[in-house]
């Protein structure tokens, strides 16, 4: 059983340089304020790993959510408001704005800052593009030689029906071009299920001007890896792995969500596939946006598969992936901000990053019918009594907080999340954190970090 396999542990050369962190002599006295945008488990995340720096001053959060404003004074400005946030930033005279979502990134919410003036952490629009369109990205993939399934691309039905119907091995995936808040991807097991696929793209437009341009590509078989890396365009730093259980219902059943959990190292992340990454993917990628005229500088998701011919990439995201996020921070050691000032000042190369050895597990507790229709604003107990289970800390995804008691408000509710000396511990103390808590319908899986393969 892999889970109990010590975690490893793999730093990229590149940023594995001697000096000493940039900008913390300089700025010790001058604390840094913050404004984080966004509202879910993974923004959650971000501001409790922000509170440890000793460098952090005021905390901001907009619009973040009931558990959120315990740890950050909340804004109700939308994330995607760019005009708003703008001007929230200036009104709270921050130092920096950290852009966690894909939707404002994709919309251009740091160029806008950065034209006020204002520092901000995430890619400008140019380079967002790499997850807000998957023709750009496999086109890119194809272009600099960086391994990813088979795929053709389509803007005309007829074309995509006809590719469909000579397509001869199925399984066949059918992913709609733009955002589609995590459903755009159709693994259509027959010919009549990808007809389906296409059409509702292209005909009955599901996912409206995302389904106007589809990719449709070779289906992949392999454990899944999540690898978060910061980047500022010339260094890159992939983080520690991560493995996200994506299906509603254990043993990997039932509809795709947003992410019902994580564990994180990924067993099967080894460090020979981690180099073999590093000089197939990672570098690749960076270079190539740099080449394109599109420097990423923030962080790069990369959600790749373990094929039997190798890694390869199945998409690419333009921030930090939720729930990854929620497992993958606990572990950072060295102090983020520093690590935010030096990818905005393209000083990456000169910090080193430090990892903690243990591990950590997170079990999402969702609202029932999540990923479909569910009810919000049912009282959730027992979150006072979770802090007695010790490794245990709860990120709140979809929460909001009315007369002291929290209520649900979105489909993903907590995050449930713990560390260990090993995966099996993690796992084991998340789980014991969970039963202390309930709300009405609540729905999780039971198998976090032990369903291995989907089938
Ligand atoms: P995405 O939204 O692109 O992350 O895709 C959602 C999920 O669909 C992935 O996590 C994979 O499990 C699956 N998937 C996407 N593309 C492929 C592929 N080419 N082959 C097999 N599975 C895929
Ligand atoms: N957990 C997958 C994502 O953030 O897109």
């Amino acid at each position: 059983m892999p889970a109990t396999r010590q975690v490893s542990q793999w730093y990229s050369p590149v940023c594995a340089t001697s000096s000493t962190k940039r900008g913390v002599d300089v700025q010790m006295s001058n604390k840094t304020d913050i404004l984080v945008v966004g509202g879910g488990g993974r923004e959650h995340a971000i501001i409790r790993a922000l509170k440890r720096s000793p460098r952090l001053g005021k905390i901001y959060c907009a619009p973040g959510n009931g558990g959120i404003s315990a740890d950050a004074q909340c804004f109700p400005v939308g994330a995607t408001d760019i005009e708003g946030m703008t001007e929230l930033a200036k009104k709270l005279a921050v130092d920096c704005v950290f852009v966690a979502p894909d939707d404002p990134l994709a919309l251009g919410m740091v160029d806008a800052l950065n034209a006020c003036g204002i520092r901000a952490f995430g890619p400008n629009k140019d380079a967002a593009i790499i997850e807000s369109s998957k023709a750009f990205s496999k086109d890119l993939m194809k272009k600099y030689g960086i391994p990813t399934a088979a795929y053709e691309l389509f803007t005309d039905m007829q074309e995509a029906l006809r590719y469909i119907a000579a397509y001869e091995k199925f399984p066949v995936v059918v992913k709609a071009d733009g955002l589609a808040l995590g459903k755009g991807v159709i693994i259509a097991q027959t010919r009549e299920e990808a007809e389906e696929a296409v059409r509702s793209m292209m005909e009955d437009h599901v996912f409206g001007k995302s389904g106007e341009r589809i990719v449709i590509e070779q289906f992949l078989t392999g454990p899944e890896v999540s690898v978060l890396a910061f980047t500022d365009g010339e260094t890159v730093c992939p983080m520690v792995s991560s493995m996200d259980h994506k299906a509603v219902y254990d043993g990997n059943k039932g509809p795709n969500t947003g992410g019902m959990g994580t564990i994180s190292p990924n067993p099967f992340y080894t460090d020979e596939i981690a180099q073999q990454c590093m000089e197939e993917i990672f570098l690749p990628t960076i270079k190539a946006m740099k080449a394109e005229n599109r420097p990423f500088k923030g962080c790069l998701y990369f959600g790749l598969m373990l094929t039997p011919d190798g890694p390869k990439v199945i998409e690419y995201n333009c921030r930090f992936g939720d729930p990854e996020t929620q497992v993958v921070l606990p572990r950072l050691k060295t102090d983020f901000i520093d690590i935010i000032d030096a990818i905005i000042d393209g000083k990456l190369g000169e910090l080193e990053l430090q990892w903690s050895d243990d591990a950590c597990a997170c079990v999402v507790m969702a609202s029932g019918g999540y990923p479909g229709s569910y009810c919000k604003g049912i009282e959730i107990n027992g979150l006072d009594e979770n802090g007695q289970v010790e490794g245990a800390y709860v990120f709140h995804a979809g929460t909001r907080l009315e007369d002291g008691k929290y209520l649900t408000n979105g489909g993903r509710v907590l995050g449930v999340t713990a560390s260990g000396a090993t995966l099996d511990e993690a796992i084991d103390t998340a789980y014991e954190a969970v039963k202390r808590i309930t709300f009405n319908g609540e729905q999780h899986r039971s198998d976090i970090g032990r369903a291995w393969k989907r089938d």
